[in-house]
């Protein structure tokens, strides 16, 4: 059976060990992704296939490389995060459950109700069509008024494998919806902004890690006469493209496309951001897993311009976060906290000058990695709404900085003239 390794190399030669071995073995890094960027010191995450366990482990226990098994029996893992395949569950009686991962017909449907059934908040919009042509949709969660409002952007499930993620943004979307009535802060923010959220983001690729291959990372677009597949979108964006942290190679796993936004997908979110660019605030992409918020840049060392608020912003999300159920998430570039990377979607946002723009990694720190089970569906999209809220309200606050107070004072100067009115008459 398949098995996900932790290795933990301690010698540069260890280093040279583990890179050969993965290269020859074409092995699936989970942690890091890239062989290159195997450290002394760092621990590493990779799944093993069945055929190539003895001839692994033989090699690390020559080497005195020290590993453990993180996950002893992928395909079980596998099995029992889809409970729902042959079984009874797949929609609860009061309606769509949220803690289940869902295949994209359910998630099609599931836009197609939430605009239906909340068409004073929510409307539906074409942003553009897949590889294999399928069309790709966002919600736009807008409160009506005449006042221009800025943009708030939110995507999820560019990287196919990462369930977690397109769950997060369904349940981000409910939680909205449950509570903008009455919560203040909600109400408050959507006086000014607009919430666009792309569900599915790498469409094909997710049936793909549905139908054929659950570890599936990239897209669907056929290269080299069909003899590989898949882009890596998180690496095709028009940011110092191909330059590092990536591969050429079509059939890695960090393939970056033939060239900048060689990919629809990739092009439907450039074109549409690019075009909206002077209203969007914030710009924040969901994956998993490593518990990150993640800051410009990763293909340089530079910080942003704006660094010190973009850091304050995700600490305090952070913070909050970690009260719910005690969850440590690390804040920083993503040069320097995770691995270089050149192409993402945060970096380009930020470079074309929209100012809030992170990744997120969700849970876990690897213990299930890729295969994060349903039970966790709850907590994680739990804490992760109340990490996503702070920074919408700190950006809420950061551009409209008397919004809130400016409703309050003014309802209350009515109220005590109307009140004075009455006394004196
Ligand atoms: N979602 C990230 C990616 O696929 C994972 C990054 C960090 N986590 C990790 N296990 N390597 O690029
Ligand atoms: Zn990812």
């Amino acid at each position: 059976m398949d098995q996900v390794l932790r290795v933990l190399p301690q010698t540069s030669e260890h280093v040279k060990q583990l890179q050969q071995l993965c290269d020859t073995l074409l092995l699936d890094l989970w942690k890091p992704l890239l062989s290159e960027d195997i450290q002394a010191g760092e621990e590493l995450h990779v799944r093993v296939p069945a055929s190539s366990l003895q001839e692994l482990k033989g090699s690390l226990n020559q080497h005195l490389i020290s590993y453990e098994v993180l996950i002893r029996d992928v395909q079980e893992q596998l099995d029992s995060s889809m409970p729902r395949k042959g079984g009874s569950h797949w929609r609860v009686p009061e309606g769509y459950s949220y803690t289940v991962y869902h295949p994209i017909e359910e998630i099609y449907h599931w836009m197609y109700q939430i605009k239906e059934s909340n068409s004073e908040l929510v409307t539906q919009h074409y942003l553009g069509m897949t590889y294999e042509n399928r069309p790709m949709y966002y919600l736009k969660i807008s409160q009506p008024s005449n006042k221009a409002k800025k943009i708030i952007w939110m995507d999820c499930g560019i990287h196919a494998r990462e369930w977690i993620s397109p769950a997060f943004c369904q349940w981000f979307v409910k939680e909205i919806l449950q509570n903008y009535k009455t919560d203040p802060k909600i109400k408050s923010f959507l006086q000014n902004l607009d919430v666009y959220i792309l569900p599915v983001l790498n469409i094909d690729g997710y049936i793909y890690s549905w139908t054929t291959e659950r570890l599936w990372r990239k897209s669907r677009s056929a290269h080299v006469n069909g003899t590989c597949f898949g882009t890596d979108l998180n690496r095709n964006f028009n940011c110092s493209w191909g330059s590092i942290g990536v591969s050429h190679n079509c059939s890695s796993l960090t393939f970056c496309g033939t060239g900048p936004e060689s990919e629809p997908e990739t092009k439907a979110v450039a074109r549409f951001i690019e075009k909206r660019k002077s209203d969007v605030l914030c710009f924040l992409t969901i994956h998993s897993y490593g518990q990150y918020i993640l800051t410009p840049y990763g293909y340089k060392t530079d910080l942003a311009s704006n660094h010190q608020d973009l850091v304050e912003a995700a600490e305090k999300a952070a913070v909050a976060l970690k009260e719910k159920h005690g969850t440590n998430f690390t804040v920083g570039p993503t040069s320097l906290v995770l691995y270089k990377n050149s192409g993402s979607s945060r970096d380009w946002a930020h470079m074309i000058g929209i100012p809030f723009s992170y990744t997120f990694e969700l849970r876990d720190k690897g213990a299930y990695g890729f295969i994060l089970p349903p039970d966790q569906i709850q907590p994680t999209c739990e804490e992760t709404t109340i990490a996503v809220m702070t920074i919408i309200e700190y950006v809420n606050q950061k551009y409209f900085p008397n919004s809130a107070v400016a409703v309050t004072s003014g309802s209350l100067w009515l109220w005590l003239i109307v009140l004075f009115t009455q006394i004196l008459s």
